[in-house]
């Protein structure tokens, strides 16, 4: 494994894991358990593991180590934990790393299970939570205090598609040693900065990018190899969030087509972005390296492309903007993101349902607000879908 060969060439072999029968596909070891030659090899593996060896797939497994290797390699990362979904490592990582007295600062534009994790679980256990305007670099500053013990921000928020200063953020955390969290849903394996801008560690929901196509939940943290295998590991493998080998299998595949989805992916959002620009129906459009985006230069600065989604407002408010996603043809109506297929969501209604009004307010999740996911159709077929179910 060179480490000169590009990103592309990494998601195809790093980590690969060949057993005695040298097979090209990677193997799927769909094992709870592994055989020991002897009680005192048992012993030895439960005493200390070394490389290579496994005791129970809640533990780890030849075929999930092969994926938390590649991913890890991606990112720019030590090493990685894969979990069963991307919530469970969001709330693995920051329960493993706080404890009752700590401060916690958070960006308030966060996905509504990470909202839950912070406000109600980690709050009801004697943690702190701090929530701030993520796109405010004097709010961080102001918020953050010497006994912060970490910080936790969505690269790109969803679904209103903030951008978070991630370099500035980690200067000031890392001032007072706290440690920086970014999940990386919306950022994408393929274009993700938060290794190169200095975050500890990188959540990911494996269920977008990396699955592709609408199958498999799955999450990774990546990060130094001392937290990884020290309090993290030790918090998801007792606690039952490991992911489990066929799961890691399908993520082993889908990494080898990433890279070509997700940039078509992204060239497509950034089209449609612009066909929606200036539309009489539409209020606002968003895609983070956009013109039309108000934080266009910082995004840019992080990274040449803004992920797979945008966001948009069709003007006439919830009746309207029902009227719209009922007359769509090509892209559907689901609530996913980062699927092969165009996915439409209402997230006042749907995924941010939940949060009270007033929150709803302050982040502009507003009942026009539609977060349109970008497929592998072709562009002309969304933009034609798009146009037609606006003129209705
Ligand atoms: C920003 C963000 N973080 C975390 C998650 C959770 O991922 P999963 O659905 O794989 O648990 C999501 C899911 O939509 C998300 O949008």
């Amino acid at each position: 494994m060179s480490k000169d060969w590009h990103p592309s060439t990494r998601a195809v072999h790093a980590g690969t894991r060949r057993s005695q029968y040298g097979e090209v596909s990677e193997a799927v070891f769909l094992t709870q358990g592994f055989v020991y030659d002897s009680a005192e090899q048992a012993e030895a593996r439960f005493q200390a593991l070394g490389e290579d060896e496994f005791i129970y797939a809640r533990y780890g497994n030849p075929t999930v180590r092969m994926f938390e290797d590649r991913i890890a390699d991606l990112l720019g990362y030590e090493d990685c934990f894969a979990c069963t979904s991307g919530m469970a490592a969001v709330s693995g990582a920051l329960t493993a790393l706080v404890k009752a007295g700590d401060h916690v600062v958070a960006s308030r534009a966060l996905f509504g299970s990470c909202l839950y994790v912070l406000e109600d679980v980690l709050a009801r256990f004697g943690v702190e939570i701090t929530l701030i305007d993520g796109r405010d670099n004097a709010a961080w500053d102001a918020a953050i205090r010497p006994d912060t013990r970490l910080v936790f921000f969505e690269s790109i928020s969803n679904p209103t598609l903030e951008i978070v200063d991630i370099r500035h953020v980690v200067k000031a955390a890392h001032a007072v040693g706290a440690l920086v969290l970014a999940d990386d849903a919306m950022a994408t394996p393929v274009f993700s900065y938060a290794q190169a801008c200095g975050a500890d560690i990188a959540i990911v929901s494996t269920t977008k990018h990396i699955d592709g196509q609408g199958r498999m939940l799955g999450g990774a943290i990546c990060g130094p190899r001392e937290l990884i295998r020290g309090p993290i590991e030790a918090y998801m493998k007792h606690t039952g969030g490991a992911m489990n080998p066929f799961t890691a299998w399908t993520h082993l595949k889908a990494l080898e087509t990433m890279n070509l989805r997700v940039r078509a992916q992204a060239q497509t959002a950034h089209e449609l972005a612009e066909a929606l620009s200036g539309h009489p129906m539409i209020e606002a459009v968003r895609y983070p390296t956009h013109a039309a985006h108000p934080q266009q230069a910082l995004a840019l600065a992080q990274a040449p492309a803004g992920g797979t989604v945008i966001a948009f407002e069709v003007k006439g408010g919830k009746e309207a903007c029902f009227r719209f996603l009922n007359a769509l043809k090509v892209i559907t109506i689901s609530n996913n993101f980062a699927d092969a297929k165009s996915i439409a969501t209402h997230p006042a209604t749907t995924t941010h349902q939940r949060l009270p009004q007033e929150q709803k307010d302050i982040l502009g999740i507003s009942p026009g607000l539609v977060r349109l996911s970008a497929g592998l159709e072709h562009v002309d077929d969304l933009i034609a879908d798009l146009m037609q179910a606006l003129t209705v």
